[in-house]
């Protein structure tokens, strides 16, 4: 039996575009015909491609963007904290929509995006597909891949955790919004993935953070930034 969040809705004009996705997607996501569930998020495929639906009504889609189509932040904090350059290996370990995999990707790095969530994953793995940029993406509980399963282990390894919750009202952007409501808030097992990745990371780790958020452990240094902040740990013996 399926995770009924890997399950993909679709109506009648959209049924070649529902299996051609579907086939790209790790074994365990189904395809069923028709309309939405009445509740909860799932996944949708109209003919307009692969969207989120919550109880049918509220949409979230990623619009299509060229693989070359942004700026290229070589200097940017996430850039720098990462060292990047060409072929790098990054494990992406927290994927999310993989805005900041995608980035690194298209810096030149070799990225692979691991993802737990089914209903995250699939929207990962279709932005991925369709903007062009070359990246490999897993839908895993990332300590399975630190290591990896043949002892694949990486330049960096990158830590992107779910901010705890605060008692800020202002609204996030649309695409946390959607992202909270699917997975919920903060990382109960952040300190654990930390030393997995430690231990897998050639050079080194990258861990965002609030910029005025505590830091799990003992960084051994960071790269400041207005909003968000990189911490970074050397790898362990
Ligand atoms: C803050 S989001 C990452 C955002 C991402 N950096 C981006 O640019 O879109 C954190 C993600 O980590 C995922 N996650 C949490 N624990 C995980 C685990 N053990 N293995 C893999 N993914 C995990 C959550 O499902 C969530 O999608």
């Amino acid at each position: 039996m399926p995770d009924p969040g890997g399950i993909i809705y679709f109506d009648a004009s959209a049924e070649t575009l529902a299996r051609e996705i579907a086939q790209r997607l790790p074994d365990g996501f189904a395809l069923a015909s028709g309309a939405a569930p009445a509740g909860g998020w799932c996944l949708f495929v109209d003919r307009n491609g692969l969207t989120l639906r919550d109880g049918g009504n509220a949409r979230f889609r990623w619009p299509d963007e060229p693989a070359h189509g942004r700026r290229r932040a070589s200097r940017s904090a996430l850039a720098r904290a990462c060292a990047v350059g060409p072929g790098v290996r990054v494990l992406d370990a927290m994927a999310g929509w993989g805005t900041d995999g995608l980035a690194l990707a298209r810096l030149g790095c070799r990225v692979r995006m691991v993802e737990v969530n089914p209903l995250v994953f699939a929207m990962l793995d279709d932005r991925l597909h369709r903007s062009g940029v070359c990246a490999e993406t897993e839908l895993a509980d990332a300590r399975s891949w630190m290591p990896g399963p043949e002892g694949e282990r990486y330049d960096v390894v990158y830590l992107d955790p779910m901010f705890p919750a605060t008692n800020k009202t202002a609204l996030p952007a649309k695409p946390l919004q959607v992202l909270r409501e699917i997975v919920g808030e903060g990382t109960p097992d952040i300190s654990d993935l930390l030393q997995r990745a430690r231990r897998c990371a050639l050079s080194r780790v990258v861990m965002k953070q609030r910029a005025h958020g505590p830091a799990v452990g003992d960084p051994d240094w960071r790269i400041p930034g207005r909003t968000v902040r990189f911490d970074v740990y050397r790898p362990s013996a």
